[in-house]
């Protein structure tokens, strides 16, 4: 299917729902709100692609971006989606602001609300902080990764870029393959995939599937941690037909030591290469979060061959986040600029 087609068949008009103050996470995602997202951000890809000025939709609006780890792309993505929408973005990186002088995270989002910030971007090394965040402000908490926890932007830039090349992802093999234990992209891209229908299967060495993704792990009245996968430790039976392969990076600055007998052995054995690829379906997409690390989750060949769509995963993360930052903001005149722009959105509380 061409990308085209695929869009016009997972785009027929319906009215947008939306109910979000914060984005925390996709386990609290209505299938509706995910396709409020993903049609929304195909009039931002339209906008990003038009390359005019600026477009006003969210002149007046303050968007913080707050960040406690290392980033680039999802810093940057949020910094241009805002400005491409006319919004006043300023970012802070914590080891050069008074974070390092003892001030709490409270203290810190309270401070940045003071000065009138709508919406926060956070990343923080502790699974929580940004609920911990969301609770103390009424401005608005993007969870731009909370650890191993969360990671829910990416994971709609994910489901975006999916359904703009296979449609609809009901029924569709998408394979996720590497650390997935320690991956917060993995758990909030699980909630997501599993929500649109889609069937996912989690490859890598059993000491780095997370604890909880099998039934028999669970406490009978435990409510699930994670949605319900298959599990497969062979990554050439994983590979098999599938339509979708995403390769994740091994997380070593959440490691334990220990889990790995050696690096080269576990390339052997779950190295993204063509030779394995060859195993899944024909055009079958291969993703990538970023960022990689080449010969060893993924083969270079593979990150840069025909099979590839991680460059348009980067593109296509502006434009989710532009959707993100709009719903967020509660405006509802046109985020095209006018006329001959993109029709305008109606967002219901
Ligand atoms: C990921 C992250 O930080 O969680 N990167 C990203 O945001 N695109 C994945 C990673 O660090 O491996």
């Amino acid at each position: 299917m061409t990308t085209e087609t695929a869009r016009a068949a997972t785009s027929a008009t319906r009215a947008p729902v939306w109910h979000h103050h914060d984005v925390l996470d996709l386990d609290d995602f209505a299938v509706d709100e995910i396709e409020t997202v993903l049609q929304l951000a195909d009039r931002m890809r339209e906008v990003l692609d038009r390359r005019i000025a600026r477009v006003p939709a969210l002149r007046g609006y303050t968007v913080v971006n707050l960040f406690y780890e290392p980033s680039t792309r999802t810093r940057a993505s949020f910094e241009l989606a805002g400005k491409v929408l006319g919004a006043d973005v300023i970012s802070v990186t914590a080891s050069t602001s008074s974070v390092v002088k003892g001030e709490s995270l409270i203290d810190t989002v309270r401070t940045l609300r003071a000065m009138r910030a709508d919406a926060i971007v956070m990343r923080h090394a502790m699974a929580g902080a940004t609920y911990l965040a969301a609770e103390h402000t009424d401005a608005s908490i993007i969870n731009a990764g909370d650890g191993a926890h969360a990671h829910p932007t990416q994971a709609l830039l994910d489901l975006y870029t999916m359904r703009r090349h296979v449609g609809d992802l009901r029924g569709k093999r998408v394979v996720m393959v590497g650390d997935i234990a320690h991956s917060r992209v993995a758990r909030s891209d699980l909630w997501g995939l599993t929500a649109m229908g889609a069937d996912v299967v989690v490859c890598g060495p059993p000491t780095l599937l997370p604890r909880g993704l099998r039934a028999a792990d669970r406490p009978a009245h435990a409510e699930a941690a994670l949605p319900p996968v298959t599990i497969e430790i062979d990554l050439d039976r994983a590979l098999a037909g599938a339509d979708v392969v995403m390769a994740l990076r091994l997380q070593s600055e959440r490691q334990e030591g220990g889990l790995l007998p050696s690096l080269h052995e576990y390339a052997q054995l779950y190295q993204v290469t063509e030779q394995r690829l060859a195993r899944a379906k024909p055009n079958c997409l291969l993703m990538h979060p970023g960022p990689k690390n080449e010969g060893i989750e993924i083969a270079g060949s593979v990150a840069a061959g025909r099979n590839s769509i991680i460059e348009e995963q980067v593109t296509n993360g502006v434009a989710v986040r532009m959707a993100l930052l709009y719903l967020l903001s509660g405006r509802t005149e046109s985020p095209g600029g006018g006329a001959g722009g993109a029709p305008a959105v109606e967002v219901r509380p």
